[in-house]
C-alpha cells in the first residue's frame, strides 16, 4: 500500500492547511450563517457539534475523500462480517454482535448463537442472585477493559436511577493494599459476592487482589465451598475458570473476539445488571446497537463517529494536536476521560502500521481530561492562555435537573461559556496596563457532544460512539486497533523485580537505576 502522506488526498489537506494559516474559527462563523448548522448532526440521542473546530466545508470534503482512499467503508464492512481485522492475533472484532439483534448480520450464526446462550447465562444468573436476597454487596474484580467500563456505567447509572437501592458494587482494580483492607474491614463476609472478571484470567495484579479477598471470605470455613457459592467468574478462559474451583453454573464467557477494553457489552457489565437489573442493561445495549447501526449505514457526511474521527485527524496530522482532552459537564461521566484513554490509546497509540512498517504519521494522541467545570478551576489556565493549543471534546448533559434547575443551569452555562471563550478569546477589559496578561488570544478549537439526559440508552450510543471514532482513526492510520502488544514488556520485567522487592536477591541483569530503588526499597523493610 502507498504511504498515506505520498497520497494525493492527503497532499491536498497539506494543502488546505498551509491555506487556512491566517484564519479564525470566529471568522467563519462570519463568513457561513449556515456554518453551526452545517456542521451539526444527530444520531442515537447524541447531538455534535464540530462547527467551532478550525475547519470548513472543503476541508471536510478533503477529509471525506481520504477516507474514501483508504477504503473506509471496505474496512467497516470487513470489521462486521467478522474478519480477522485483528490480523497479528488472527481474531475478529465483533463488539457489536455483543448488543445486536438476531438478523443484524454483525458475525455469523455461531457468533449469534454465542450471545444468545451467554445472555441467558447472565440473565438466569442475575436474576437468581436478586431474587435470592442473599448478597447485599459485590466486589468486581477486574484492571482495564474488565474494570474502566462496568465502573464508568455505575456512575452513569446511579446518578441517572438515585432511587436505587440495589445490591452495593465495589471494584478493586489493584492490589493496592490501602483499598483491600478497607473492604475487608468493613464488607460483611457473609452477604458479599466476589466477582472475579479477566478476559484471560492470567493478569497477575487481578488474580491476587481476588486471592486477597478470597482467603478473607474464607476464613474459618470451607475455602472451596466459598468458591462454590460466593464467586462468580467472568472470562474467555473457561478451563481456568473450572481449575479456580468456580462451577459451571457461576461462569460466564467472554468471546475471544470482543477485545478487553469492547467488552462492557459482555458479561463484563456484570455489575450493571446485578444492581440495576437487567432490563437496564440491556438498555445499555440498545443504546449501542441504535448508534452501530448509525455508523453502518449513514452516508459519511452525516456520519457521526467518522467526523468525530476526522476531525481528530486534521488535528493530529495537520495541525500538529499532540493530546485531546475529554471534558464532562457531568460528575457522573468523571471516568470517562480515564476510559477513553485505554480505548483511544491502547487501540492506537501504536506506531508500525498493519503492514509492519513504521509510520511516518502521528498516530493516537494523550487523551487526558476531567469534569469540565473542575477543570475550570485548575488546568483551564493553560487551555486559553498557554503556548499550547489542545483539540477539546465538551460533553454537555442537559438533564434532568434533580430538582435543582438553577444549578443544572449553571453548569450548562460554563460549560457553553467556556467553549466560546476558548473560540473566540478577547483583549483585555479592564483598561489597566497590564492588558497582554489579561488577553485571550482564542482560536482554540472543541466540539461538543450534547445529551438531552444521560440515560442507559444514551450512554450506550455514546460510548459505541467513541468505539467507532477509534475504529475509523484506525483505518486512516492503517493500524490494528485491537491487539496491545506494548503492554507486554513492563508485564515481562515486573515478574523479574518481584522476588527482588520481597527481599530476594537483586537481579544483576535490571538496570541501575532500579537496582538502586530496590536496594533502597528492600533496607527500609529490614
Ligand atoms: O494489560 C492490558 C490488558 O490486557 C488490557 O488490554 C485488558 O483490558 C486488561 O489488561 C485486563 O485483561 P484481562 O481482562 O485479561 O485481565
Amino acid at each position: 500500500m502507498e504511504s498515506i502522506t505520498a497520497s494525493k488526498e492527503w497532499q491536498r489537506l497539506a494543502e488546505l492547511r498551509r491555506g487556512r494559516q491566517d484564519r479564525r474559527i470566529s471568522d467563519t462563523f462570519r463568513a457561513d450563517p449556515e456554518r453551526a448548522k452545517d456542521l451539526s448532526a444527530e444520531a442515537a440521542g447524541i447531538f455534535l457539534d464540530i462547527s467551532r473546530q478550525r475547519l470548513d466545508r472543503e476541508i471536510l470534503d478533503a477529509l471525506f475523500a481520504l477516507a474514501d482512499a483508504r477504503d473506509f467503508s471496505g474496512a467497516r464492512d470487513a470489521l462486521w462480517r467478522g474478519e480477522k481485522v485483528n490480523h497479528t492475533e488472527q481474531r475478529a472484532a465483533l463488539h457489536m454482535a455483543l448488543r445486536a439483534e438476531p438478523g443484524d448480520g454483525v458475525g455469523d450464526a455461531e457468533t449469534e448463537r454465542f450471545v444468545i446462550d451467554e445472555r441467558a447465562r447472565m440473565r438466569a444468573l442475575v436474576e437468581r442472585v436478586r431474587s435470592e436476597n442473599r448478597f447485599d454487596h459485590v466486589v468486581h474484580i477486574g484492571i482495564g477493559g474488565s474494570h474502566l467500563g462496568p465502573a464508568l456505567a455505575l456512575d452513569v447509572l446511579d446518578a441517572a436511577h438515585p432511587d436505587n437501592e440495589g445490591i452495593a458494587v465495589h471494584f478493586v482494580s489493584t492490589p493496592d493494599p490501602a483499598p483491600l483492607a478497607k473492604l475487608m474491614r468493613t464488607l460483611p463476609r457473609e452477604r458479599t459476592l466476589l466477582a472475579l472478571v479477566s478476559k484471560s484470567f492470567t493478569t497477575a495484579e487481578t488474580a491476587l487482589a481476588f486471592a486477597t479477598l478470597a482467603d478473607w471470605l474464607s476464613q474459618g470455613k470451607d475455602r472451596a465451598q466459598v468458591l462454590r457459592e460466593q464467586v462468580i467468574g467472568v472470562s474467555a478462559n473457561v478451563a481456568a475458570m473450572h481449575e479456580g474451583g468456580i462451577p459451571g453454573e457461576h461462569q460466564l464467557r467472554m468471546p475471544e473476539w470482543a477485545g478487553g477494553r469492547y467488552s462492557l457489552w459482555s458479561a463484563v457489565g456484570l455489575p450493571v445488571a446485578l444492581r440495576f437489573g437487567m432490563p437496564v442493561f440491556e438498555e445499555m445495549l440498545a443504546g449501542a446497537r441504535a448508534m452501530d447501526r448509525h455508523f453502518r449505514n449513514t452516508e459519511p457526511r452525516g456520519n457521526l463517529p467518522l467526523r468525530l474521527a476526522l476531525t481528530g485527524i486534521w488535528n493530529i496530522n495537520f495541525q500538529d494536536a499532540r493530546t485531546h482532552a475529554v471534558l464532562p459537564y457531568s460528575e457522573a461521566l468523571a471516568q470517562l476521560p480515564a476510559y477513553l484513554q485505554q480505548l483511544e490509546m491502547e487501540s492506537n497509540g501504536k506506531h508500525v502500521d498493519r503492514d509492519g512498517r513504521t509510520v511516518d504519521y502521528r498516530t493516537a494522541p494523550v487523551i487526558w481530561g476531567g469534569v469540565g467545570m473542575n477543570g475550570q478551576h485548575a488546568f483551564f489556565q493553560q487551555l486559553h492562555q498557554g503556548t499550547d493549543w489542545t483539540p477539546l471534546d465538551f460533553i454537555l448533559v442537559a438533564g434532568p435537573d434533580h430538582g435543582l434547575r438553577a444549578q443544572r443551569d449553571c453548569v450548562l452555562a460554563n460549560g457553553l461559556a467556556q467553549a466560546e471563550a476558548l473560540m473566540n478569546g478577547g483583549a483585555d477589559e479592564s483598561g489597566d496596563a497590564l492588558s497582554p496578561y489579561r488577553a485571550f488570544p482564542g482560536n482554540r478549537p472543541s466540539t461538543t457532544i450534547l445529551v438531552d439526559e444521560l440515560d442507559a440508552r444514551r450512554f450506550g450510543a455514546l460510548i459505541a460512539m467513541y468505539e467507532h471514532k477509534v475504529f475509523a482513526q484506525s483505518v486512516i492510520w492503517n493500524l490494528n486497533p485491537f491487539d496491545q502488544f506494548g503492554v507486554e514488556l513492563g508485564k515481562k520485567i515486573a515478574k523479574r523485580v518481584e522476588p527482588a522487592v520481597s527481599g530476594g536477591k537483586v537481579p544483576d541483569e535490571l538496570d541501575p537505576a532500579t537496582r538502586q530503588l530496590l536496594n533502597r526499597i528492600v533496607r527500609r523493610e529490614t
